[in-house]
Parts: C-alpha cells; structure tokens; sequence
C-alpha cells in the first residue's frame, strides 16, 4: 500500500484526502515509477481547490502536473528500473492520475531522464514552472534577442515561472526587468539578478496608446491579459514576447500595430504539449543554466502531501514566492 492524494467530486462538491492505495488501483501505463517528489503550481491549485477547470479525467483522481521518481518497472524499452525519471504536463494531473502519490503509472512518451547534474529535490523545485520558464528564454533567444539588444521584462516576476526566469536571464547575461506586485518581493528579485523592479500597474493598465515608446527588446509574460497587451505596444523594433500564462487575464485586448509596425513577435508557450526532442533540451539546460544560489532562493518551502489543498488557496491568493516542493514520501 502506498499514500496518494485523491480528489472526489459528490454532487458540486470537490473533497480532498489522503488515501492509501495499492498498485491495482493505478491506471494503465508503460512505466511505474516510485515518486520522489512533485511539486506545486498555479495550474495544481485550480486543479486541488476546484477553482479551474483542469481535470479532464474521471473522478476520484490523483491530480500533481510533475513528477520525479525511479523506474520501478518499465515495458517501455527507453527505461528500466533504477532510472531517475521526470514528467511534467503531457496530461499528467488532468487526464492521467498525477504525482502526488508515492507511485504512479505512466505513459513513456512524455518522460525525459533526470539529468546527471541534477538532483531530484532541484527538478521539482523546477517542475513545470522552470521547463516553461526555459522553454520562454530558449524561444527569445531563437528568435534573436541577445543580451545586446537591451532589457528584457518579466511579469509576475515573483511567481514561479516569473523567479525562475528572472534568474535564467540574469544567469545569461541579459538585463533583466522585474514587473511585480508584491512590494516585499524587491530584494528577493534583485538576489535572483533583477537589475531593476517595476510595479504590476505600470503594465496592467494595459497599453497607453497602441504604440508606445519602445522599453524592452524582449519580455517572459506570465501574467496575459492587459499586462500582455501593454507589454506588446511597448516592445522594441523586432522585439519578441514569450506568452506562457494567464494570472491576470485570459483576453488579449490588442491592434496589429505592434506587428506591422515593429516587426513583434508573439511567441506561443505550452509545456504540455512541448515534443519530446524540445524537453530533453530544456532540462539539460535547466540542469546547467541556472545558478545553485538563485536556485536555492526559488526554493519557498517543502511540504506534504496533506498540505497541498491548504497551500493550493495561498497560492491562488497570490500569498507564495517561488516554488513549492511536495515531498510525497514525509
Ligand atoms: N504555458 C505554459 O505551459 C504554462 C506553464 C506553467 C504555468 N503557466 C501559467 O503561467 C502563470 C504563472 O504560473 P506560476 O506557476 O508561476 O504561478 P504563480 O507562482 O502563482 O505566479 C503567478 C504570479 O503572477 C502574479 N500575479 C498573480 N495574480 C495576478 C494578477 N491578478 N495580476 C497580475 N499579476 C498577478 C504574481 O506575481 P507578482 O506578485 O510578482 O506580481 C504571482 O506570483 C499561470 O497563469 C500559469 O497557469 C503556463
């Protein structure tokens, strides 16, 4: 037997518990992992406390986007037992039962190998916020913006994706802008390598008019919304927006001028779906790119299993820095 977190639905009703299970009740899958860690994100806290719309499968449900484990069994010829596995999105957690449980079953074609220069404990503190945050920075720097080219903003710095991408940038030489709306967060940004803080309202007006005076070459936007539209009339000649999240809103409120005018690109991220070629190429780098320091920073708290629905609201309240690790097996 072993622990997992399960979701029942009754009625409206969403309940959350801890549960022991056993290896009959997981779902079909080519690889059986024994979780080390997961971790939690935004899209988890929607997905826990019922506010968003996430799980996609069947009820009761294990829900966690990320995982980290060893191979306990595999018919999948691309691992055997011992190996150190990570898996994040590809439907884990909202389609297929997730990581907060001590074991799970999973598809194989999503999993990408630990990387030797990482540790379990730092994969999960990476979890799908760091795999987007360095999908962002790698789609910037395909289409040009080199540190060279001026500043480069990020908003919602202080989140997940927005700390960790803060840190990556800095790391490679860029000069990184924080957009924030937490006012104890300045020093914690300028730690990760933030050169300077702007307020969340300066952009989350939305634009001022629909070309305004050029401020960044390049942006990681986190936040969507009018924040997204803002960040477009104010991007540079051929400047380039890496969109990864919605905190503040889903609707982009735009005009094409942007992107005849200036040549701007709006540039699409979705770890879920990111191939499986793109995800050994974003962990490596992970692995590599970012500084033990900035990481230990990112790293907010570790919690358990039983722990996650209560740390699910806080997160949704806009109350947590960094990340948050789940230690399934304390
Ligand atoms: N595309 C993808 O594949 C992908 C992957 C992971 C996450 N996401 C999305 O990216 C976003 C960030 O995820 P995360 O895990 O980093 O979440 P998070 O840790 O909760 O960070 C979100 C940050 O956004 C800012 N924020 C929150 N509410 C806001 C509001 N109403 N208006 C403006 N800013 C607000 C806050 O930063 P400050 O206090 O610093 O302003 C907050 O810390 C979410 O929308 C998530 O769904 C997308």
């Amino acid at each position: 037997m072993f622990n997992a977190l399960v979701l029942d639905r009754a009625a409206d009703t969403l309940t959350a518990s801890v549960r022991a299970l056993d290896d009959d009740a997981l779902p079909e899958g080519d690889v059986l992992v024994a979780v080390l860690y997961s971790s939690l994100n935004y899209k988890d806290a929607l997905a826990v406390t019922g506010k968003g719309k996430i799980i996609r499968g069947a009820f009761p449900f294990v829900p966690g986007i990320d995982l980290v484990g060893r191979v306990e069994a595999s018919t999948a010829s691309a691992f055997a037992p011992g190996d150190r596995v990570i898996l994040t999105g590809g439907g884990l957690g909202e389609r297929t039962w997730g990581g907060y449980s001590q074991r799970q079953r999973v598809g194989a074609e999503w999993l990408v190998s630990l990387p030797q220069a990482m540790t379990p404990l730092r994969a999960m503190e990476m979890g799908t916020a760091g795999f987007t945050a360095m999908l962002a920075v790698m789609a910037l720097e395909e289409h040009g913006i080199t540190p060279d080219r001026g500043d480069v903003v990020v908003t919602g710095a202080s989140g997940g994706v927005g700390s960790i991408a803060v840190a990556l940038l800095a790391r490679l030489g860029y000069t990184v802008v924080a957009s924030t709306g937490s006012e104890d967060a300045h020093g914690y940004l300028r730690d990760l390598g933030a050169t300077r803080i702007v307020h969340r309202d300066e952009l989350g007006q939305g634009p001022a008019r629909p070309l305004d005076s050029a401020r960044w070459s390049g942006a990681v936007d986190t936040v969507g919304g009018e924040t997204l539209a803002a960040v477009l009339s104010t991007l540079g000649r051929h400047g380039c927006v890496a969109a990864c999240g919605n905190a503040g809103g889903h609707h982009l409120n735009t005009t094409v001028f942007p992107f005849i005018l200036r040549g701007v690109n709006l540039l699409g991220i979705d770890s879920n779906t990111a191939p499986l070629p793109r995800r050994r190429q974003a962990w490596k780098r992970l692995a590599l790119d970012l500084p033990k320091p900035a990481a230990d920073l990112i790293l907010s708290g570790i919690i358990h299993l039983d722990q996650v629905p209560a740390m699910s609201e806080e997160i949704l309240k806009g109350g947590v820095r960094g990340r948050i690790v789940v230690d399934v097996n304390s």
